[in-house]
């Protein structure tokens, strides 16, 4: 079980509507694959904290 929590920019295309559509199928996925955790956006950065089993949450991060 690991915790991690990264801090990334994002693209000029992402919208409020982008954030909210990847917030709903991430809650689905994540919960797939037992990984909770929380998703921030400021209009220009991410801050997401994720939680679960290794292997999971790195083959995740490595998606994103
Ligand atoms: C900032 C950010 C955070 C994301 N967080 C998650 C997440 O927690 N879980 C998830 O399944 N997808 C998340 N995604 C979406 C993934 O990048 C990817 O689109 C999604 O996992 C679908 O991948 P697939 O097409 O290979 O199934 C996030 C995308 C961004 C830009």
């Amino acid at each position: 079980m690991i915790r991690l929590l990264y801090f990334s920019t994002a693209a000029y295309s992402v919208t409020k509507e982008t954030v909210a559509e990847i917030v709903e199928q991430a809650t689905a996925a994540n919960s797939v694959h037992n990984i909770t955790g929380a998703l921030a956006y400021n209009g220009r950065n991410f801050c997401q904290l994720l939680e679960g089993e290794e292997t999971a949450v790195r083959r995740l991060v490595a998606n994103i």
